[in-house]
């Protein structure tokens, strides 16, 4: 009978009948470390990179330690051993499955050769243990490092599946410009003939000193879109050529220390049109001295949605206003396509203290936000943002804190740090408590989607079978099935989050997925599979996409029309 009312109340009132999910926070345990980057690596694994300036949890050898592993079953962090430093760095997994991070700090570890953070590359996994044990970071500087010093960039796997780094500071600093600013593009593995060598980039240029963590995207043509700033462009992989699309409307900036938050939103067979998604940020004049910026400067209420096709762009951007201003914000993609934004604050900016007011505080940002919002991306411009369902947090998640979905399906939300060490008693203290927005379903134990079994890897355009159950209860709803890559999670950034809906058949408990066309709809590398029926998503299953060789990896499926530019 509810199916039925249900049924008939999606019937009658179309995209607006989505089920609202309540969610709920639940505190479990302690990080040791902050998560500064939060990556989600198997489905009881969590990698947190920071550094190490008074982290409680130690290495065997008695060494703080500068990562950890998180289990999601024990709720307990393991210490990883790394050579070079991770703060702030950028990353991306690979098409053989190895997550790299690339640059960080300068700081050496005092139990190892010298070695620059900044130009550090770290290979970690594939790693299948569940507890992580043998599950290692492995570096090698003095062989494999990047061509320049970088703090703050950008790690994007592209078509090829291999690593994008895109701009960065070799210094720590506020606004970033000068000859401290890295301008430049580079790529891990090299391309041929660009060993030890960068490709100066003028947009990057063009957008100082608000032009840390560049905003990218891989998008279906094989071209990556970039903002920074309040600029944006099309980057030709091959060529190097920057072409300039328009700004980010009314003064928005959303790149570090300007700290909005971006998305691809769900691509869709069969064309794949790219929509991308901007929130938060500030409006604030960048040519103010950082004296002259302060904790309490409104972060914007602005949501900017374009997509990049031609007749997209001739349209331009569709402005949109979230129930809260905010600035640090995260956003995580959920299985159904909607996009969950949290944390951060409603006023300031990032950064370490260095604005007007940021002494007393201790933080270059004011007003946390303790309660998330929801963008309903089905639904018509206008409605698709909401606080229903979410509650609000009593932690305050400011700058250095981070969110990302796990293979459970639910949301670890971690991490804040705004003080360059570990301060217990500032007013937005270091935070080591780790929390978890649930979704009803888990709360509630209720009946979910199960993938029951699934093949290790897929390749592109081929079909493969899924052994799933669907309860009896969603049966009548639509079924989706997200492929997904998870995504880099650090500054407001969730680098490489990336979601296609996959064409499929559901018979009894089979259920016959296509995978994606070609490497440029879902650069090949690990992805997350989750089954949604009726709003309620299973939990992810593991797969590789593509043949799972070392990058770069040449062309793989077939060429399909795209609209995308
Ligand atoms: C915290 O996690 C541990 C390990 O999974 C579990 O035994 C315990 O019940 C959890 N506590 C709460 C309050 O959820
Ligand atoms: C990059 O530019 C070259 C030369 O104009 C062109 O042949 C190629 O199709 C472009 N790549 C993409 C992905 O558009
Ligand atoms: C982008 O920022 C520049 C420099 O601050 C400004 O001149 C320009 O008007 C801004 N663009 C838009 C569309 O607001
Ligand atoms: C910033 O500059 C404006 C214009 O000069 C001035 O009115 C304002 O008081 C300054 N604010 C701070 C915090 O310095
Ligand atoms: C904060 O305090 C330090 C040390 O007292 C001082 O050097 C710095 O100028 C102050 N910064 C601001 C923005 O007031
Ligand atoms: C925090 O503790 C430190 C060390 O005990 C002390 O110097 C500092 O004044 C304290 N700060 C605040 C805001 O209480
Ligand atoms: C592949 O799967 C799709 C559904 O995803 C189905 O329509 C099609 O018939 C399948 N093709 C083959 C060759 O099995
Ligand atoms: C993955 O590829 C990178 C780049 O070629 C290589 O350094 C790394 O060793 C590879 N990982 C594995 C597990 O083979």
């Amino acid at each position: 009978m509810r199916n039925l009312l249900s049924f008939l109340l999606v019937l009658a009132a179309g995209v607006n009948a989505q089920r609202t999910i309540q969610w709920t926070f639940v505190q479990n345990g302690t990080s040791g470390v902050i998560p500064v980057e939060l990556i989600t690596i198997s489905p009881t694994l969590m990698l947190m990179y920071d550094r190490a300036d008074g982290n409680p949890l130690l290495l065997p050898n008695g060494e703080q330690a500068w990562a950890a592993l998180w289990n999601l079953e024990t709720n307990t962090p393991t210490p990883l051993s790394s050579i070079t430093d991770t703060f702030c760095a950028g990353g991306a997994f690979i098409s053989n499955g190895t997550l790299v991070s690339v640059a960080g700090q300068p700081l050496e570890n005092p139990n190892q050769p010298p070695a620059d953070g900044r130009m550090g590359i770290r290979l970690f996994g594939p790693c299948t243990s569940a507890t992580g044990e043998g599950c290692t970071v492995f570096e090698d500087p003095a062989h494999i490092h990047l061509a320049v010093t970088r703090w703050y960039p950008t790690g994007l796997r592209i078509p090829d599946g291999s690593l994008m780094i895109l701009g960065g500071s070799n210094t720590n600093t506020f606004y970033n410009t000068g000859p401290t600013a890295e301008d430049s593009i580079e790529f891990f593995p090299s391309r041929p003939g660009e060993e030890g060598t960068v490709r100066p980039s003028q947009f990057l240029l063009d957008a100082e000193p608000v032009n840390m963590f560049p905003r990218s995207f891989v998008l279906p043509s094989g071209n990556v879109f970039v903002v920074a700033n309040n600029i944006t462009m099309i980057y030709n992989i091959t060529t190097g050529t920057e072409t300039r699309l328009p700004d980010l409307p009314n003064g928005v900036r959303v790149a570090n220390p300007f700290d909005g938050t971006g998305q691809l939103l769900p691509l869709s067979p069969p064309l794949y049109e790219p929509t991308v998604l901007f929130c938060g940020g500030s409006a604030a004049d960048d040519s103010r001295p950082v004296t002259n910026l302060t904790t309490l400067d409104p972060a914007t209420d602005q949501c900017s949605r374009i997509t990049l096709t031609p007749a997209g762009v001739a349209k331009g951007w569709e402005v949109e206003r979230m129930p809260e201003a905010r600035i640090l914000m995260e956003s995580v993609m959920l299985p159904t396509g909607d996009v969950l934004l949290i944390n951060g604050a409603k006023t300031g900016y990032s950064g370490y203290p260095s604005v007007s007011g940021s002494n007393a505080s201790q933080s270059n940002a004011a007003n946390p936000a303790f309660r998330g919002m929801l963008y309903r991306t089905s639904f018509p411009a206008g409605q698709r943002l909401t606080q229903d369902g979410l509650p609000s947090s009593n932690i305050a998640r400011m700058y250095h804190s981070s969110a990302s979905l796990t293979a459970k399906g639910n949301i670890m939300v971690a991490g804040s740090n705004p003080v360059p060490a570990v301060v217990l008693n500032a007013t937005f203290p270091t935070e080591f408590r780790v929390q978890y927005l649930n979704p009803d379903f888990i709360t509630n134990n209720a009946p979910r989607p199960v993938i029951q079994s699934a093949p290790t890897q897929i390749l592109f355009n081929r079909n493969a079978s899924l052994k799933v159950t669907i309860p009896r209860s969603l049966l009548l709803g639509e079924t989706k099935v997200a492929l997904m890559d998870l995504g880099y999670v650090t500054h407001a950034q969730h680098s490489n989050s990336r979601l296609v809906f996959l064409e499929h058949t559901v018979l009894g408990n089979t259920l016959q997925i296509t995978a994606p066309p070609n490497n440029n709809i879902y650069p090949p590398g690990p992805a997350w599979l989750f089954l949604v029926a009726d709003g309620i998503y299973s939990e992810g299953v593991q797969v590789m996409v593509g043949d799972g060789g070392n990058p770069p990896r040449a062309d793989q499926g077939v060429k399909i029309p795209v609209t995308s530019l």
